[in-house]
């Protein structure tokens, strides 16, 4: 009974939580946490009072504030969820470490590594929490990839491809997802930043040596290919890519092949991660193991039922794992700026022409 108690007291706990931007993932994170027991939304924030008016009226939550500030000042705000454009996710989290609450930030990091070096620097000082929304880790099948490659299943993983590729995806025309002064880049740090933090987290390798990448702007600068995601704002900017391919040299000698695209007239809209090894390959979302039995090749259907929601075991990470139970987060900070100093470097390459050193 003694040593019950304290277990008991954990499991009691309900962590107030602050959503930061209430656009379309905002809702997301809201309604995940309503899910969740051991989590309370105690407030919101969003710069546009229609979108507050709709978490209100939707998610029945009555403080809701415009200025940020005002939400990290309250105490029973335990935790803040920063889903806000990419260029704000630097200095609003760092605002709300320093305010001594622990921050679930969307992805991408930041708009470069310097801002995401920071913001685990702030962390660490702070003694608070903070865990990166690359929403692929918490699929049941990411999870089940990963062990098999841990495992030794494939050998050495010596290539990997993996691609994010839409027909006609451009989420927010004209808005801040398509001004690169806001977003950083298009399609690549938006959806290629997906495939890439799940390939290298399966192969549990994010040292890249450097990168040959190019962009395109092919459908976006003549407003076409606009997607469902993001709100659209007429005549507004359209200065990043909407096609991005890279090849990236891994410190290892494995090269790894990634393709982004918000718009193209590829064969099919598809989410994949191919791994090569020498002893098998992997095929997702096909969840194939290819490998050799008996002198043949084989194919193996691996199954691997995806039960939940990968955006609450998110949220269900976040607040219980990382808060209540003081785990580490599973986006670990030297990944995480690995991650973004690739994806710096992929634009660094796309723009200058050529190879590019990932430092
Ligand atoms: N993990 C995922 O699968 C996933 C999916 C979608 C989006 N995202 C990321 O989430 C972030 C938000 O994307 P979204 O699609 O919800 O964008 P969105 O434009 O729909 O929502 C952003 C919201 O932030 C609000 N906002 C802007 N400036 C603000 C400020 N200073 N203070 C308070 N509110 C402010 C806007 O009014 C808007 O409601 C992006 O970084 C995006 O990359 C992640």
């Amino acid at each position: 009974m003694f040593l019950l108690k304290p277990f008991i007291m954990i499991y009691m706990k309900t962590v107030g939580v602050g959503v930061i931007g209430c656009g379309s993932i905002g809702k997301y994170h809201i309604d995940r946490c309503l899910k969740l027991s051991e989590a309370k939304v105690v407030a919101v924030c969003d710069i546009d009072k229609e979108a507050l008016k709709e978490v209100k009226e939707k998610f029945k939550i009555e403080n809701l504030y415009v200025d940020y500030h005002d939400l990290l000042d309250k105490k029973d705000v335990e935790a803040v969820v920063v889903s806000l454009p990419n260029y704000l996710h630097a200095p609003v989290t760092i605002d709300a470490l320093k305010a001594g609450k622990h921050v679930l930030c969307e992805k991408p990091p930041a708009l470069n590594a310097k801002q995401v070096e920071e913001m685990f620097v702030t962390s660490k000082k702070a003694g608070r929490k903070l865990v990166i929304g690359l929403t692929r880790r918490f699929s049941n099948a990411t999870r089940v990839l990963k062990k098999y490659v841990g495992d030794g299943a494939l050998g050495e993983v010596y290539l990997a491809k993996c691609g994010y590729l839409r027909r006609t995806g451009i989420p927010g025309m004209g808005s801040w997802f398509t001004t690169k002064a806001l977003a950083g880049s298009g399609a690549v740090f938006d959806i290629g930043v997906h495939a890439l933090d799940m390939t290298f987290w399966i192969m549990n390798d994010f040292k890249a040596e450097s990168v040959y990448a190019s962009t395109y702007a092919k459908f976006g600068p003549r407003g076409k290919a606009a997607g469902d995601w993001g709100k659209p704002v007429p005549g507004g900017p359209f200065n990043v890519e909407d096609l991005g391919i890279t090849l990236i040299k891994m410190k290892s000698g494995a090269t790894v092949y990634l393709e982004a695209a918000w718009a193209s007239f590829a064969p099919k809209a598809e989410f994949y991660v191919h791994l090569l090894g020498d002893a098998g390959g992997l095929d997702y979302p096909a969840m194939n193991l290819i490998t050799e039995e008996n002198g043949r090749i084989v194919t193996r259907k691996i199954e691997c039922e995806e039960k939940e929601d990968p955006y609450l075991v998110e949220m269900r990470h976040f607040i219980v794992d990382c808060i209540l139970k003081d785990e580490e987060p599973i986006t670990k900070p030297e990944e995480i700026i690995l991650l973004q100093k690739t994806l710096d470097a992929i634009l660094e390459s796309a723009e200058k022409g050529g190879e590019v050193k990932v430092h």
